[in-house]
């Protein structure tokens, strides 16, 4: 019997044992789970910022408009992508595999980017939202589960709302990129309640501002638009939770327990993977990675065109101001100090602010205001 079948108060059936192991994934936590008798409200700034989180909740299905029509070809049109103006080049080359192609498939393989980034987006929320859910098992400061709860239910809204945007209006999602996937994963199984926020909240709660920020600056169609801002507010608040919780929780650690966080954002920024190549676009564009990327690295190189660079320099500008209020820069004698240095990070020291100016961020107050709805 399937589950539509299933007549009232009959539970539909649990998916058979090869179904479970193609949707569900398993991973083993190392962290103990911390349960608190102290229920004393000592952290005035993190009070701070749950009540802001409180007043800025927004709903999916109310606060965006879902009937908007959206012209994929248009939206593609518009993001003008650096990668696929590089593709474009790529086809130019002798022997290569677009050297046939029209319009057309340029025009799908723009589509099928759009929805390889978008579906990384979804992805990474969903990693977000059980990375929160583990800080609010693992912190042992009361403030600080009040918090990581309801930054649960705001990447709880952001999975849903990416996973709903690429279902309604572009059709089938990409699987998580390998490199995401072990990102992620490291952060979920790791011992260290800290790592989870330094992995989640510093490093890629940064990466996703850069990211959706850069998609936000691409894009006129009105539904992404105010999805990106609604998200983009609720990730600066969960950047500075992050840079709160962490610099009080440095300020105690010994130096030889900074190297070992000195050396996992190390590891995290200069020794990073390719993060962009979804193989399976080119599969479904006819093609292979294996065959497309030489001639998509050749054409880089031939027009000048660094898709990754800009990206790159919006990521950096929130991460590295961030890690240097963590302390991190100067422990060990300025270890990171000296290592970022060397790969020229240092410019972005005092670049962006996301710690202390969210508010400027908070696009769901601002429209609030505007509607001369009461601020919270
Ligand atoms: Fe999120
Ligand atoms: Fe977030």
């Amino acid at each position: 019997m399937d589950s539509e079948s299933a007549g009232p108060g009959v539970s539909p059936p649990l998916p058979g044992r090869g179904e479970m192991d193609e949707a569900i994934h398993v991973i083993r936590d190392q962290a103990d789970r911390l349960f608190l008798w102290d229920y004393e409200r000592d952290r005035g700034q993190l009070v701070t910022l749950y009540n802001k989180a409180m007043g800025s909740q927004w709903n999916s299905v109310t606060d965006l408009d879902w009937a908007t029509d959206v012209d994929p070809e248009r939206l593609v049109a518009e993001q003008d992508s650096p990668m696929l103006a590089v593709a474009r080049v790529a086809g130019t080359l002798p022997g290569s595999p677009l050297a046939t192609w029209t319009e057309k498939e340029y025009s799908g393989l723009g589509m099928e980017f759009f929805k390889a980034n978008l579906s990384q987006f979804m992805h990474g929320e969903q990693g977000a939202m059980m990375t929160a859910a583990k800080i609010v098992e693992t912190v042992p400061w009361i403030d600080a589960k009040y918090y990581a709860s309801t930054q649960t239910m705001d990447e709880a809204r952001h999975t849903e709302v990416f996973a709903k945007y690429l279902n309604l209006k572009l059709g089938e999602a990409y699987p998580m990129s390998p490199y995401l996937k072990e990102q992620i994963w490291s952060l979920l199984e790791d011992s260290r309640w800290d790592i989870a926020y330094l992995g989640m909240q510093i490093v890629i709660e940064s990466l996703a501002l850069a990211a959706f920020g850069d998609m936000l600056r691409r894009t006129n169609e009105p539904l992404l638009t105010k999805l990106l801002r609604y998200v983009m507010s609720d990730e600066a608040r969960h950047v500075a939770f992050g840079v709160l919780s962490l610099s009080e929780f440095y300020a105690d650690l010994s130096q030889a327990e900074l190297l070992e966080r000195q050396e996992f954002m190390i590891d995290a920024t200069l020794n990073s993977r390719a993060r962009a190549t979804t193989p399976e676009v080119w599969e479904r564009m006819g093609t292979s990675a294996e065959a497309v990327l030489p001639f998509i690295q050749e054409a880089a190189s031939l027009s000048g065109i660094n898709p990754m660079r800009g990206f790159a320099r919006g990521f950096f500008a929130k991460l590295v101001p961030n890690v240097r209020r963590l302390g991190l820069l100067e422990a060990n004698g300025g270890y990171l100090r000296e290592k970022w240095g060397e790969a020229g990070l240092l410019e972005y020291e005092f670049a962006d602010d996301t710690a202390s100016e969210y508010e400027t961020y908070d696009a769901v107050a601002a429209d609030r205001a505007a509607d001369g709805q009461p601020g919270v």
